[in-house]
């Protein structure tokens, strides 16, 4: 088990207590971070006492330490997973070889470039979510909001432990920039397009949560397996974290849908317009959020077929996720059928392996939405939930700018114009689902248009005081 020195400013277990230099250097950021907190994090509630989980130690008692405090005094922490005696490259050209304790030179650019990419998302939603604090439907929602911020926060801090440690003087100057970027800005935006979408209400937070924090659990699983040892242990501890994630977002849209479902109940309709006169959100303008999110969050994968996933796994640097689930570790005689606007295209696996992690991702998504419509179903509605097909939307790969329908179905660019705003959610949908958002701050009451939690955090209470506002 590793030991934590509590002492030190910076809580970790990578011994940084005996490495001045990067002790040094990274107590020179913090105050760069907490000044980027104060100026991009939730906006007006450093005052607020809020019951939090603090990550003090990687074993199972110590990850999830609660307590209540303010949110600039959080302990931001650099944790590994214990390091796994003799472990192997899994995976690529050199497999069955030792794993790397320090950044081979000739990876040093895609390395750093797939750190930055990586770290620069952890902010980016911070920032996106910087003012859903003003709206929320409750206490114990707020609370969800403000452990998802500070443990993304946590996630800039693994990524840029590892730019200081193993990176030198770019990897100083990359942390620096990764607090210089910033979500939706004009002139220095953030790297990928998801994390620069404004985000304004809290039903695109649980699909944010749903679909686009899974894709930071797929990256991460992809990174758990890489030959880097340190992205390996940092990724596999930021998962543990991530869970909460996703779980914030799955019960979330459960909590939605179930509302719904009472509501369509006690007027004895589905129309729309008399759920929604009743302050509650219809079932197609869920599916339009889904939709919206959910194809948002597949150009994060990348392109269907790409050069740089061939190296990235060809070199050792960033395996599938759960790599011991294949057969072919190697998959240098491997290909696999692409399909593109011009027919199906046949591609050596290497180059397609963006497109694997795609589909297993998607698999991932399907289990909330076999619980949502499950839910629906036992309500005796016809209606059911469903995914976007992987073509709809999208703005990378060969389908990117494709009028393609929600089905994958090409359909004529007129058409599809025309009916975007039956898919994805119009002005007016967007209005109407802002106009719910007031904040509900009483312990235990919850906002018209969504269920209470089945339970609350840590065995507490539902009703318990989560968020204390002064
Ligand atoms: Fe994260
Ligand atoms: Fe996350």
């Amino acid at each position: 088990m590793s030991s934590i020195n509590y002492a030190e400013k910076i809580p970790n277990n990578v011994d940084l207590q005996n490495d001045r230099t990067l002790q040094r250097a990274l107590e020179h950021w913090q105050p760069h971070f907490l000044q980027w907190w104060h100026e991009m994090g939730p906006s007006d509630f450093e005052a607020a006492d809020v019951y939090l989980r603090t990550a003090i130690s990687v074993d199972a008692q110590g990850w999830a330490h609660y307590g209540t405090l303010k949110m600039p005094d959080y302990r931001w922490g650099i944790f590994l997973a214990d390091a796994l005696a003799e472990r192997k490259i899994g995976f690529g050209d050199q497999m069955g070889q030792p794993v790397w304790q320090q950044v081979p030179g000739e990876y040093r650019s895609t390395l750093r470039r797939l750190i930055v990419t990586q770290g620069d998302t952890e902010p980016a939603s911070v920032e996106q979510q910087r003012k859903l604090g003003h709206t929320c439907p409750s206490l114990y929602d707020l609370r969800n909001l403000f452990q998802i911020n500070v443990e993304e926060g946590r996630h800039l801090w693994a990524m840029v432990y590892l730019l200081h440690a193993y990176f030198g003087r770019d990897g100083r100057e990359e942390a620096e920039e990764l607090l210089a970027r910033h979500s939706g800005d004009a002139n220095k935006p953030r790297i990928l397009t998801t994390f620069n979408e404004p985000m304004t209400d809290w039903l695109s937070l649980f699909c944010f949560t749903y679909f686009t924090d899974r894709d930071g659990k797929y990256q991460l699983k992809s990174f758990a397996e890489s030959a880097f040892d340190p992205l390996s242990r940092t990724c596999r501890f930021m998962l543990t974290e991530e869970a909460h994630h996703m779980f914030v977002g799955e019960t979330g849209i459960s909590r939605v849908v179930k509302r719904t479902l009472e509501v369509m109940k006690e007027l004895g309709t589905d129309d729309p317009a008399r759920i929604r006169a009743q302050g509650a959100i219809d079932l197609p303008t869920v599916q339009k959020y889904l939709s919206y999110w959910c194809s948002s969050s597949l150009d994060l994968f990348g392109s269907e077929i790409s050069s740089n996933s061939a190296a990235s796994f060809a070199s050792g640097m960033k395996g599938r996720p759960d790599e011991q689930t294949y057969q072919d570790h190697v998959l240098r005689e491997a290909s696999m059928a692409i399909e593109t606007p011009q027919g199906a295209e046949t591609v050596p696996m290497l180059n397609a392996l963006n497109e694997v992690m795609r589909e297993s991702y998607l698999k991932d998504c399907e289990i909330g939405l076999k619980r949502w419509n499950r839910m629906i179903e036992r309500a005796g509605h016809e209606f059911r939930l469903t995914l976007p097909s992987a073509r709809f939307r999208r703005q990378i790969g060969p389908w990117a700018g494709q009028p393609v329908d929600t089905q994958g179905k090409r359909i004529a660019p007129d058409e599809y114009q025309r009916r975007l705003q039956d898919w994805i959610p119009s002005e007016s949908d967007r209005a109407f689902v802002h106009s719910l958002m007031r904040r509900v701050i009483e312990p235990g009451k919850m906002a018209a248009w969504i269920a209470p939690p089945e339970r609350g955090i840590n065995n507490l209470a539902v009703d318990y005081g989560y968020v204390h506002l002064h």
